[in-house]
């Protein structure tokens, strides 16, 4: 009754992983074959027991009767252990394995993949979904196997004691079909519901997390908790919603499961007393084996639910799967930057039909540094994002060395370019690992000189740990202004031909800004370096300035030179001057 189509596509799309694992899945629903058949024996041996033992009164079958209760039900116990233990083996393992692959599908993923997920959408999907599909879809199957098993025996008692009962009983669970097909769109549209409101919710306890400075600072705690609420509600309606449309089934299904019994006792009475056709037993045994064959009828609904869900996260793990990687590796390595960078014409756009840049040209020869300035939301971390492919261009091209960059592996490509970002990120773990990030035998004197050169080495020296002082995830043990300078240094350990600086001294104060500025200046010399600056007075030598604005470029020169054409950069000037 559950071979509908969806079930064997999902065993299909899932055999890839189940594949490796197949003896001992096999195994494990093998050993479901004999617990199912045990239930057939229990009610088979009632025919005997009512008919030799309670209608005439003999006394062999008493003692054998229990005895071979108690020897079929241990070797069920027996078998029951070693079947859930090789299927919630096989299970863990699959699930691993999905979580495995996902994970890496996660770190392939585009930036803009990211900016379009919630960060409990991808809690959900990418972690959650793996153990939904896996666990349920193996203990659904056990469960599916051995009920399949203990119905073709259970059917064979029912048979052997009476043909024509049989019939009835196994007549009308076929009616039991209809419901099924009925609930599952209900079902799956409330589910749909449900997920979405799973991954808002968690997405409330990450924004609970990270935001927890800000709402205890704005007093958003009421806020918040409305918004919790909200969300709350939200999935306890769809809840109530699968709930309702599977209690139903059960009611449904108790109601066909009583009707088969009533038509096996009002027929099964007419067998007995009129035409003479079954003994007592017989019919004993035969109500016995139905009652059997109809139990697993009363939990089916929760069964239904867990199916669909798991279903429905296969869908979701596939579709991930089936996700192009929106980032297409190029096939040349690029190992040694000769010539420079050139933006050609390159337009980009985060949401379609919203332009960010509009035909921006310029280029950088191997060794000059080009400074972007404009008004904040001009695009200028737009064009840093583009030459590490962070995002790539909707138009025209990135040449590095004449040729364009989505050519180039991503790897070669990235390895060649060190970014400091204005808001850097920081793994939990040393500083050391930060400064690191997963380069090998980095030498403790290229470490120290990199803090050295980012200002930073008293600080780290003042620590009991040193550079083996743990900070916190995210980094929080820091301040923004040593974070910053971490991300400085190791941008100095990277030593990539290519330096991009995207207000990497907007956290510093004056004084330590001209400290690190002295540092950056360093770290630019002999690379080639687009740099934005908050404050005009860090990139007056820089060999080009472009003034961005709105996305084009609307001044370039040297400093100098834009000073004397008294336009957007002589205002901006102006203005920081002042100040
Ligand atoms: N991930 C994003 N998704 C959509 N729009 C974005 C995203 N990042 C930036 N933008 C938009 O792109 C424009 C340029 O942003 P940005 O390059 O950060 O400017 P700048 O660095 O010059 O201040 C802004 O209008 C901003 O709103
Ligand atoms: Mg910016």
């Amino acid at each position: 009754m559950l071979t509908n189509s969806p079930l064997i596509h999902a065993y299909r799309r899932m055999w890839p992983f189940i594949k490796p694992y197949s003896f001992r899945a096999l195994l494990g629903m093998l050993l479901t074959i004999p617990v199912g058949a045990f239930d057939a024996a229990i009610a088979a041996f009632l025919r005997p027991f009512m008919d030799v033992v309670m209608v005439e009164q003999q006394s062999d079958f008493t003692m054998q009767l229990p005895i071979i209760i108690i020897c079929f039900t241990l070797m069920q116990g027996v078998l029951i252990y070693a079947a859930s233990y090789f299927n919630s083996w096989v299970g863990a393992k699959i699930t691993t394995d999905i979580r495995t692959q996902l994970f890496d599908k996660l770190l392939s993923m585009h930036t803009a993949h990211f900016d379009q997920q919630s960060s409990g959408a991808i809690l959900r999907r990418y972690s959650q979904d793996a153990e939904r599909a896996s666990g349920s879809l193996i203990n659904n199957l056990k469960l599916f196997l051995t009920k399949f098993f203990s119905s073709i025996t259970l059917t064979g008692v029912l048979l052997y004691n009476s043909w024509q009962l049989a019939i009835i009983a196994v007549g009308t669970l076929a009616l039991v079909l209809y419901p099924l097909k009925a609930v599952k769109q209900k079902l799956q549209k409330s589910m749909n519901a449900d997920e979405g409101a799973g991954a808002n919710v968690m997405t409330i306890y990450n924004e609970a997390f990270n935001g927890n400075k800000i709402i205890h600072s704005f007093t958003l705690e009421p806020q918040m908790r409305g918004k919790f609420d909200q969300r709350m509600e939200m999935m306890f309606d769809n809840r109530m919603r699968i709930i309702n449309a599977t209690s139903w089934l059960s009611s449904i299904l108790h109601f066909i499961s009583s009707l088969g019994v009533a038509l096996v006792v009002g027929f099964g009475g007419y067998l007995i007393t009129v035409s003479h056709s079954i003994t007592p037993g017989a019919f004993v045994a035969f109500v016995a084996a139905m009652l059997m064959l109809y139990a697993p009828l009363k939990s089916i609904g929760g069964t239904y639910v867990d199916m669909q869900r798991s279903f429905m996260a296969i869908d979701r793990i596939f579709q991930i799967f089936q996700q192009d990687p929106a980032i297409k590796d190029g096939a040349l390595v690029l190992d040694k930057v000769r010539d420079g960078i050139e933006f050609k014409n390159v337009s980009f756009a985060y949401i379609k039909k919203r332009k960010v840049l509009k035909n921006i040209s310029f280029d950088v020869k191997l060794g000059q540094t080009i400074a972007l300035v404009g008004n904040s939301g001009g695009g200028k971390s737009t064009i840093s994002n583009l030459i590490p492919r962070l995002y790539d261009t909707t138009g025209g091209e990135i040449l590095i060395d004449g040729v364009n960059i989505k050519d180039y592996t991503i790897k070669s490509l990235r390895s060649h370019i060190a970014v400091v970002f204005q808001d850097n990120f920081l793994f939990s773990g040393t500083i050391r690992e930060n400064l690191a990030l997963g380069a090998q035998n980095v030498s403790e004197e290229a470490m120290w000189q990199a803090l050295r050169n980012a200002n930073l080495d008293e600080f780290v020296d003042s620590l009991e740990n040193k550079l083996d002082t743990e900070i916190g995830e995210r980094g929080t043990m820091l301040s923004g202004g040593q974070k910053q300078r971490i991300a400085i240094a190791r941008a100095f350990i990277k030593d990539a031909p290519i330096v991009i600086l995207d207000e990497a001294t907007s956290a510093l104060d004056n004084k330590a800004e001209r400290v690190v500025q002295q540092a950056l200046d360093k770290l630019m010399e002999n690379r080639t370096v687009i740099v934005i600056a908050h404050r005009l007075s860090t990139i007056q030598n820089a060999n080009k300035i472009l003034v961005i604005n709105e996305g084009e470029i609307i001044e370039q020169g040297a400093h100098d030179e834009l000073l004397k054409q008294q336009g957007a950069y002589y205002a901006l000037y102006e203005t920081q001057f002042k100040t």
